[in-house]
């Protein structure tokens, strides 16, 4: 690619995630999870006001988050990104960025679930503070039944101002 190519792709942003989005958020859900979520789960999200962020380039959906936030907790529910440009460090912005937009309305702590083989993630969430609280037995489906959850906390730090 010339140089001048590279220069004129636009740097990924990040904007709130739309009911029109879907379709194309239902794509990659499915792509990414061997148990993906619905698209009726994702409307309910946005539904509920969750914050909710895509990350997008040149027009094109790279990833996205979904948090809710109540009482000054916030749980993550969803972030992922595209298998095809995972490892470019996508995951870890739009994982910073909602847990902005949770300190944005008040969270102190952060709570998460995750399969324990998920080990790109855990190793995402460790790297960005949460530590392992517990187990929630049996909480996903699994190939061959069922898998536990670790779930994982962080301590939000207020705003510097
Ligand atoms: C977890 C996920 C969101 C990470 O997204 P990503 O864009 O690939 O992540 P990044 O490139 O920002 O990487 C951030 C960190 O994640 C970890 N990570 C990412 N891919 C990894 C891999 N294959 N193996 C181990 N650690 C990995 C590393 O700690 C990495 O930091 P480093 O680049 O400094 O080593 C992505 O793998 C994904 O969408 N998976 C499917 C959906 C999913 O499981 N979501 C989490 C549900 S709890």
């Amino acid at each position: 690619m010339s140089a001048l190519a590279a220069d004129s792709i636009p740097l990924p942003s990040l904007r709130p995630m739309r009911e029109a989005d879907l379709p194309e958020v239902m794509a990659i859900e499915q792509r990414a999870y061997a148990f993906p979520w619905t698209q009726g789960v994702f409307r309910d999200c946005l539904l509920a006001n969750h914050p909710a962020w895509v990350l997008v380039q040149d027009g094109e959906i790279l990833g996205y988050g979904v948090i809710s936030v109540a009482a000054g907790e916030a749980h993550v529910l969803n972030v992922c990104t595209a298998p095809e440009v995972q490892g470019r460090g996508h995951g870890r912005r739009l994982l910073r960025a909602i847990l902005q937009l949770a300190r944005g309305r008040g969270a102190q702590r952060v709570f998460l679930e995750v399969r324990p083989s998920n080990k790109p993630a855990i190793a995402l969430y460790h790297d960005e503070g949460f530590n392992e609280i517990g187990r929630r037995p049996r909480y996903y489906p699994a190939k061959d039944g069922r898998e536990d959850a670790l779930v994982m906390a962080l301590e939000l730090l207020a705003d510097e101002d």
